[in-house]
């Protein structure tokens, strides 16, 4: 049996001539911010630390400034026009602009050109405001809902994936240009004409794009003033959500003010135009490979204490940046000031989505995404008059000359700042009060970790169903038992506690309403013991023969009723329970996530004695489940309980076929005599 895989976002054709729109006009986009800030610093007067600074800063500002201020209402016109044709005018406006601007340069005095490249920066900038709505209610038109998130994260990486390509074009042109003998501005206005070619072919792709309705109702862009006051309702009643936002915004902040300060510093260090594009790309590779590898990074220690480690460090990395006066140590710190800072955005994005309700989620990242906008633009617009009020200063004690400028400044002080919040951070979401930090870092380090152990490797196929009471997942794990039987799959459908003679005595036991003052730990052991005879009298057995194993419930049960429910250190839960199963990891687990005040409705007759806890202990459990999925989202599956019986059986089902393995047919068996793999 071949898995069945949904076609790709990608393989819709008219998606994907958007998408490509949209990767060129991101390229052409930070093209043009690479560009034209390397132009005002070659525009100010040579060796003017002030006037070059003040010239950069400006730039940034032109650029941030309209979409805070204009944002919203720019999306509501742009929901009154044709989207197609909107795009396209858009597109073919910012071509004239970009190309205005390098003509100008090449042509007008420096102070002029300098002016018009600030009112061109606004006019382009005010065009996009049209632009991106557009584009972004488009989207959802031409691509199916349940394929809607995989074009977000195209998109996502589409913009921000760029932006060290566009860095390493503009470097190679700066170096042509080098070579060549040309003017130092020259391969700015370079840059611009290829900015200014990608919007040309951006509005001849969408041009030719059939299959945009006109308009489709109105989408609505709220202030970001408003977003920002909203959000923080949402977001300043909880302490932990509260210290990740603050967190993430310093180190969006950190890499903010390198990106700030990077045009005046490369050239304080004597680089050209070619290193300011490898420094500004060197913020964002390092930040992707923070965001690629950040999660699976130390995977033994918390999330907590690694997102205050890593703003920490991204703090203490600034002030090396600031501090030491060498270009190629500079570009390589600043790889690893990305990488934190991305390790930090991922983890706090992560715990923060699993932290806040369902129903004010979009909201919270709205906030975020707004308020990260916002911090952006002021560190970029104070960073460079900051630094041009202090100005440049040189120390010299004998041969030994050192030199402090206002650059240097202002990412000691974003490197301090940072360095604080990560401590802060550290102290006030710590998750593991008691443990020291380095003992922990060192074990994690030499990979003694909660991480699951590899899956035996056996024959057969071992999925484990969890959820809190009344998710469903009992009925649910019997009608995949059912598809699976009828799919010629020999399967044992079996379920904990109580699947074995000792456990179905330990299940009585451990859920008598009667059994009040049962101790926690004792409670653990129990499900544990329960586990031990299940796993070596049922379950290895069978996996061993070659069948599929259906169980309901498993060790995760223990981690987020006793671990996170009962309050046990989760590492205690984790280490029993190892020892108790041998190490044996399901090789997909269902979760079915259910909100507890449904669940528990759902349910019928008398409470259990685990059933009757209050609310709060089943929101843990809840919450428990949940992160354990999102720690390794390769071996779950979550699925939401409040779906129909049928399309929760429909979802799992599909996600089983993709590593199911085929059955023996009945005729093979015969005729070999071996033990199949998957017996009938
Ligand atoms: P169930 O038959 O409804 O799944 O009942 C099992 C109960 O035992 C349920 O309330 C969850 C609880 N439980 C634990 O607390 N820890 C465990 O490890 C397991 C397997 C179940």
């Amino acid at each position: 049996m071949t898995a069945r895989r949904p076609a790709h976002v990608l393989a819709n054709a008219p998606f994907r001539r958007l998408w490509l729109a949209m990767s060129v006009c991101s390229l052409g986009d930070w093209l043009n911010i690479v560009a034209l800030t390397a132009l005002a610093g070659n525009l100010a007067r040579p060796g003017d630390f002030r006037a070059q600074s003040l010239a950069v800063g400006g730039v940034f500002v032109a650029k941030m400034l309209p979409a805070i201020l204009l944002g919203p209402l720019a999306g509501a016109f742009a929901d009154r026009f044709d989207r197609r044709l909107c795009m396209v005018v858009a597109d073919l406006s910012r071509f004239a602009l970009v190309i205005s601007i390098a003509a100008v340069v090449w042509l007008a005095p420096n102070d002029v050109a300098y002016r018009w490249i600030i009112a061109a920066t606004l006019l382009v900038e005010c065009v996009n405001l049209f632009w991106v709505p557009a584009k972004d209610a488009t989207v959802p038109n031409l691509v199916p809902k349940e394929r809607l998130e995989q074009a977000n994260q195209l998109n996502l990486l589409v913009t921000y994936g760029t932006a060290p390509l566009a860095a390493a074009l503009f470097a190679a042109l700066s170096v042509v240009v080098d070579l060549l003998g040309g003017r130092p501005w020259l391969s700015g206005c370079l840059a611009l004409v290829v900015n200014a070619g990608a919007f040309l072919v951006s509005a001849a792709l969408i041009f030719t794009l059939k299959g945009i309705p006109r308009r489709n109702g109105a989408i609505s862009t709220p202030s970001v003033v408003k977003q920002i006051v909203e959000g923080w309702r949402f977001v300043g009643g909880n302490r932990l959500v509260r210290g990740l936002v603050i967190g993430m915004l310093g180190a969006f902040a950190a890499g903010g003010a390198v990106i700030g300060v990077a045009r005046i510093y490369v050239t304080a260090l004597r680089g050209g135009d070619a290193a300011y594009g490898v420094m500004f790309g060197a913020v964002f590779v390092g930040m992707a490979a923070g965001m690629f590898f950040g999660l699976r990074l130390l995977r033994g220690l918390s999330r907590r204490r690694l997102f205050g480690l890593a703003i920490t460090v991204a703090g203490l990395v600034l002030i090396a940046i600031a501090l030491i006066h060498d270009l190629v140590f500079v570009v390589m710190l600043t790889v690893l000031l990305g990488a934190c800072a991305g390790i930090a955005w991922i983890i706090g994005y992560t715990l923060i989505g699993l932290e806040v309700e369902d129903a004010i989620r979009g909201r919270t990242f709205a906030f975020l995404q707004s308020t990260a906008r916002v911090v952006l633009l002021f560190v970029v617009a104070v960073a460079n008059p900051v630094a041009a009020l202090f100005g440049s200063h040189m120390v010299r004690a004998g041969a030994f000359s050192y030199t402090f400028d206002g650059s240097n400044l202002v990412l000691v002080i974003g490197g301090v700042l940072a360095a604080v919040v990560g401590v802060l951070g550290l102290w006030h979401m710590d998750d593991r009060k008691g443990v020291p930090l380095t003992a922990d870092l060192l074990a994690a380090v030499r990979g003694e970790s909660f991480t699951p152990e590899p899956p035996e490797e056996v024959p057969g196929l071992f999925i484990a169903f969890e959820g809190g009471e009344g998710s469903g997942k009992t009925t649910q794990s019997r009608m995949i038992a059912i598809w699976l039987r009828d799919q010629g799959y020999d399967v044992v459908q079996t379920r904990e506690p109580g699947a074995t003679k000792a456990g179905m005595r330990l299940r009585a036991i451990l859920l008598d309403a009667a059994e009040k003052g049962l101790s926690a730990r004792a409670e653990a052991l129990m499900y544990a013991a329960d586990r031990a005879e299940h796993v070596e009298k049922v379950i290895r057995p069978a996996l061993h023969r070659g069948s599929v194993v259906v169980s309901d419930r498993y060790v995760d049960s223990s981690l987020a009723y006793q671990g996170a429910g009962r309050a046990l250190d989760p590492e205690d839960v984790s280490k029993v329970n190892a020892w108790a199963t041998g190490g044996l990891v399901p090789h997909l687990t269902v979760l079915i996530d259910t909100p507890p005040e449904v669940g528990l409705r759902r349910l019928g007759g008398a409470a259990d004695r685990i059933e009757s806890e209050p609310l709060e202990f089943h929101e843990r459990v809840r919450k428990e489940f949940r992160a354990l999925a999102a720690a390794s989202p390769d071996r779950y599956l979550v699925v939401d309980g409040t779906l129909a019986q049928e399309e929760i059986t429909r979802l799992i089902q599909d996600r089983i076929r993709e590593i199911l393995p085929d059955p023996v047919p009945r005729e093979a068996e015969d005729i070999t005599g071996t033990m199949p793999a998957i017996r009938e």
